[in-house]
């Protein structure tokens, strides 16, 4: 099929080149000039495992173009997903929709009448309604809109998009639903849940999902809040109550919480959405949820200055700055908000990450950074585990022993095996356990 890919960020792009990769011709329409350039150059202008690969391949195969915007070409496309961002407006809880407006504004003379839209976005529940009728007044025709919610994480994002879970598709007629099964045939020939909802569903489905996920982590956190007043262990707990399976034992993992592009963001808009719609007390709990989560960034300050006393001129050295492994994403990074407030409790902080480092620089120049692990941890107080990449699972407990100046860790995601640093001299404070009374 002939599709457009409109906004080329990290759910765009991703989008764009697994449709290429399924044999679709893709057009791909992407407004800012650096990025732009960069996909035009094989580049992709963030770091995914394995797009590169997949998108240098089917640039080589000319199954996939990048343009900065609509042409006649876009004309003879059957399908056009939308997705480009929808942050969260300054100064509120709300996202903000104005880049789907404008996309939409901008692909109406470029639609055919018989062309389906389909819009990947997290968006509030009726977005999609209010941009029915944008298009419609645009083209004097009655739109084929559907909503499609896409689930990819970041760290897995082609591999989350050639093999979802499930995919789900909210439309209003048969010509859609017919383009949208066609588009994704050899998805759903593997055997993929399609599943067909009217379009309010669809949209709620995905800000229903990140809001459940949020809530399984807050959860255990909330776990580990009670833990370490009571001498019990949250990592053990999770694993105990996951083997109930209708609890399950994915996304029970303790530790500073969810950051990134989308859990906090999506509740936030979700509980601005239900105010809107006149329920903010059905998810009034997702507030919790937030203070939970942003509660455990600050115990990792408190446990420091518990060790260290104050913090001033004391040097800690913060290990991560991505919001997870794998990204070198640092939307609302837990590891970012703790390097921070420790800086902000007196700390000489230095940030380590293995691919994130520019990106620190740009966007927090205030932090210190090291890019060589030894030497960001040479003389430090203290350690703080902060994003659970290999590269810090995997280290030698003891090499590290041989320079710091005060062997402390805290584990901030409960990744590292206690007792070989424990026998390589550390002590090792790790949330929501107890672990020294282990040994
Ligand atoms: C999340 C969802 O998992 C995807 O399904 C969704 O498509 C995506 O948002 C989106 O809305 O676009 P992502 O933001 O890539 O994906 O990251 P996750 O893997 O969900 O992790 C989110 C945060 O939760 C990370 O900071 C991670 O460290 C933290 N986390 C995750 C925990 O603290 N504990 C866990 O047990 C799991």
């Amino acid at each position: 099929m002939k599709i457009t890919v409109i906004g080329l960020g990290y759910l765009g792009a991703t989008h764009a080149i697994a449709m290429a990769e399924l044999g679709h011709d893709v057009i791909g329409i992407e407004a800012n000039p650096q990025r732009l350039s960069d996909l035009q150059n094989g580049k992709v202008p963030f770091y995914e495992p394995g797009l590169p690969e997949a998108l240098v391949s089917v640039l080589a195969k000319g199954n996939i173009v990048f343009k900065a915007d609509h042409d006649s070409e876009s004309l003879e496309a059957d399908l056009h997903f939308l997705c480009v961002g929808t942050p969260q407006l300054p100064g509120s809880y709300a996202a903000n929709t104005e880049y789907l407006h404008s996309a939409v504004q901008a692909l109406a003379p470029y639609l055919r009448e018989d062309a389906v839209v389909a819009g990947k976005s997290t968006v509030p529940v009726g977005t999609s309604a209010e941009l029915a009728l944008a298009l419609q007044a645009a083209t004097g025709n009655r739109p084929h809109l559907v909503w499609n919610p896409e689930f990819l994480r970041e760290g897995t994002a082609l591999e989350d998009s050639l093999r979802p879970d499930r995919i789900v598709i909210g439309v209003n007629d048969e010509h859609s639903e017919t383009v949208m099964r066609k588009v994704y045939e050899s998805i759903t020939d593997l055997g993929t849940p399609f599943i067909v909802t009217d379009i309010p569903t669809a949209e709620l489905v995905k800000v229903a999902a990140n809001s459940f996920l949020a809530t399984k982590i807050s959860f255990i956190n909330a776990m580990a809040e009670i833990a370490e007043v009571s001498g019990a262990d949250a990592v053990q707990l999770a694993q105990a109550i996951g083997y109930d399976e209708r609890i399950g034992n994915k996304f029970l993992r303790n530790g500073i919480g969810f950051g990134g592009g989308c859990l906090p963001k999506d509740i936030r808009a979700f509980m601005a959405r239900a105010d809107e719609l006149g329920v903010g007390s059905a998810v009034d709990f997702l507030a919790d949820i937030d203070a939970i989560n942003l509660r455990r960034r600050s115990r990792v300050v408190d446990l420091v200055t518990q060790e260290l006393g104050d913090l001033t001129g004391k040097k800690v050295t913060v290990l991560g700055a991505a919001f997870k492994p794998d990204s070198d994403d640092l939307r609302d990074s837990p590891a970012i908000a703790v390097a921070q407030l420790l800086q902000a409790a007196g700390a000489n902080v230095v940030v380590h990450d293995p691919i994130s480092l520019d990106q620190v620089n740009l966007n927090y120049p205030a932090l210190a950074t090291e890019q060589d692990l030894m030497v960001a941890a040479t003389d430090a107080d203290a350690l703080v585990l902060a994003t659970e990449w290999r590269e810090y699972r995997e280290a030698d407990p003891a090499v590290l022993a041989a320079v710091v100046a005060n062997a402390l860790i805290i584990d901030g995601r409960n990744a590292l095996a206690v007792e070989r640093w424990q026998n390589a001299g550390w002590r090792l404070i790790a949330l929501g356990r107890n672990v020294e009374a282990s040994i």
